[in-house]
């Protein structure tokens, strides 16, 4: 009855020690120390190299230190068995939205060429009242982010899967009411989990429903993106430019023409980064339950893929 860490692309170790002091009486290694492979029956996960749970067979409970679940399911062979949960909490949905908040400022008062420019150049803006913002998915972070963003005066809309309510959010739902959720939009933000559905979502065609000098955040994944088309619609200003923190390729490759557009600006993946401490109480308060046969907290469907 282990635990082992498959974490990689952060240093695992004030991991591994913060686990180890908090669950003292549990057998707790990273995965390639691993000496009894049988003994494992929980991943703690990070974008785990391809594969490298298929060594451990009694594996039947999958924890993400993250909000997304996309670098287990689509890199791991899962099995029935398996229960999966990913780690999300208020600070994690609140750091999204201050990020997302940031963007629009910077993009609608043109702050970015300011820094750069350095010349005395007065532009017109519009303000956040005069703003139509798009937030596709309006899960745990995109539903804080439109309700938040409600409260600034500005015209707010969402798209989810399912049909949802919110409060001063003009709601959409379903691939049928998808074009209608884009008309209009100022400014698109993307917070929609990677699966089979939302892989290469933001295209050609859907970001081509924006209005003339739309702008994209996309705080989501990289392959929910076509870079060569938002590259297209930016160099034929079909779109004004985007704001990026996450990429097909991590780290984004020094070549790539994202570092090169002006109205790119690109972001390491830090919109929202796991608090170790607050990750470390579910990790362990999920142990107890998965121990004890409890519903697991913020468990994953494994059918839907988010
Ligand atoms: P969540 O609570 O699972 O919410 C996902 C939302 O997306 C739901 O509203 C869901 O619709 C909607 N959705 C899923 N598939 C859809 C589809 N095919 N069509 C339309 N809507 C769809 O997820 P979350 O906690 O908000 O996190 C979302 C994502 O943010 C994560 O998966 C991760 O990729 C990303 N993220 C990024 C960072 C960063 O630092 N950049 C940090 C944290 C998370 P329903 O409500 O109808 O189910
Ligand atoms: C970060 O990208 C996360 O999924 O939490």
């Amino acid at each position: 009855m282990s635990i082992a860490l498959f974490i990689t692309r952060k240093d695992p170790q004030p991991w591994l020690k913060q686990l180890r002091e908090e669950l003292p009486e549990v057998p707790i290694d990273l995965y390639d120390e691993v000496r009894d492979p049988e003994a494992i029956e929980m991943a703690v996960c990070w974008k785990p190299v391809p594969d490298s749970l298929s060594a451990f067979p009694n594996i039947r409970f999958i924890q993400s230190i993250g909000a997304g679940i996309e670098h287990v399911t689509k890199t791991q062979q899962l099995t029935n068995e398996m229960r999966l949960s990913r780690f999300i909490d208020d600070k994690l949905s609140q750091d999204i939205y201050e990020y997302v908040l940031a963007g629009i400022m910077s993009h609608l008062r043109h702050l970015g060429s300011a820094i750069n420019q350095r010349s005395w150049t007065p532009q017109p803006y519009r303000t956040l009242q005069e703003t139509t913002v798009t937030v596709l998915g309006l899960g745990e972070i995109g539903g804080h982010v439109a309700k938040s963003l409600t409260k600034l005066g500005t015209k707010v809309q969402g798209w989810s899967r399912t049909p949802k309510s919110l409060d001063g959010v003009r709601c959409f739902a379903g691939p049928e009411q998808l074009n209608e959720a884009l008309t209009g939009t100022d400014i698109l933000v993307n917070v929609l989990p990677l699966t089979d559905e939302t892989h290469g979502i933001l295209n050609a065609d859907t970001l081509g429903q924006l209005n003339a000098d739309g702008y994209l955040i996309n705080v989501g994944r990289g392959h929910h993106l076509v870079e060569k088309d938002l590259l297209k619609l930016i160099k034929d200003r079909k779109m004004s430019g985007a704001l990026l923190d996450v990429f097909q390729t991590e780290p984004l490759p020094e070549a790539h023409a994202f570092w090169h557009r002006p109205e790119i600006t690109v972001t390491p993946h830090v919109a929202a980064i796991s608090d170790r401490s607050r990750a470390v109480n579910l990790i362990v308060e999920n142990w107890k339950r998965f121990q004890s046969g409890k519903p697991l907290l913020h468990e994953v469907a494994p059918g839907r893929g988010y």
